[in-house]
């Protein structure tokens, strides 16, 4: 039998990467798949929940099961999220831009003698540490991700405090690990009650092994 723990929860999750735009045509964004937070919405679809799964461009169907909210900056991606509160749990997996250009050009940029634009940046909203440091919608469990390329746990263990998550799961995206966009992932669970390494597996059954441990620790 398949345990359904959570039955009457509600879940957000947020995944794939942002799009920022440049101008009209253009954008700014990353190598995220969205593989792993889609997984997650499914995983905890599959345990019982009510999930609201806020996702930027992918290349995935809709999981089934689960109200998908498609967006494309980070600040579109931080509304959602906070229509989609209350909540008893939310779990960041997407990869948010930290910048976006400060003044998006209304029209095409054009080439000409003036040579390449310079482009301005301002930061993006956190919305994992907006939706953590919440003063009435926090939901009782914040999971952040932390892709590194280096030092993964203590720049893991920096996040969780800076952010206020209760855990943030780190892994190692380094072009030689193949997790962006790839199908596995190896992955550290860091809390306050320290730090715990899973083998590594698909991101499928990290999802699965995930929407457990934050079953057991409502
Ligand atoms: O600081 P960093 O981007 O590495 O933090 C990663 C975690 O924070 C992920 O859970 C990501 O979804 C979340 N995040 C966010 N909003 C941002 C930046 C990151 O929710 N603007």
């Amino acid at each position: 039998a398949v345990s359904r723990p959570l039955v009457g929860k509600r879940v957000v999750v947020t995944s794939g990467p942002t799009r920022e735009a440049i101008d009209p045509v253009r954008y700014l964004s990353n190598n995220s798949s969205g593989k792993q937070g889609h997984a997650i919405a499914k995983a905890a679809a599959e345990a019982g929940a009510e999930v609201v799964l806020v996702t930027g461009p992918v290349n995935l169907p809709d999981p089934v099961g689960v109200t998908v909210v498609h967006v494309e900056s980070a600040r579109d991606m931080l509304t959602a999220v906070e229509q989609a509160l209350p909540a008893t749990i939310a779990i960041f997996a997407a990869a948010v831009a930290d910048w976006r250009v400060a003044d998006v050009a209304g029209a095409k940029l054009k080439k000409g003698p003036a040579g390449p634009p310079s482009l301005a940046f301002v930061e993006n909203p956190d919305i994992l540490a907006t939706v953590a440091k919440h003063p009435s919608k926090r939901p009782q469990l914040v999971v952040g991700f932390a892709a590194e390329t280096e030092a993964v746990i203590d720049n893991a263990r920096a996040k969780l405090a800076r952010k206020g998550s209760d855990l943030i799961v780190a892994n190692d995206v380094g072009v030689a690990t193949g997790t962006f966009g790839g199908d596995a992932n190896t992955v550290h669970i860091v809390s306050a009650d320290g730090v715990e390494t899973w083998a590594r597996q698909s991101k499928d059954d990290v999802a699965r092994a995930l929407i457990a441990l934050v079953a057991k620790r409502l």
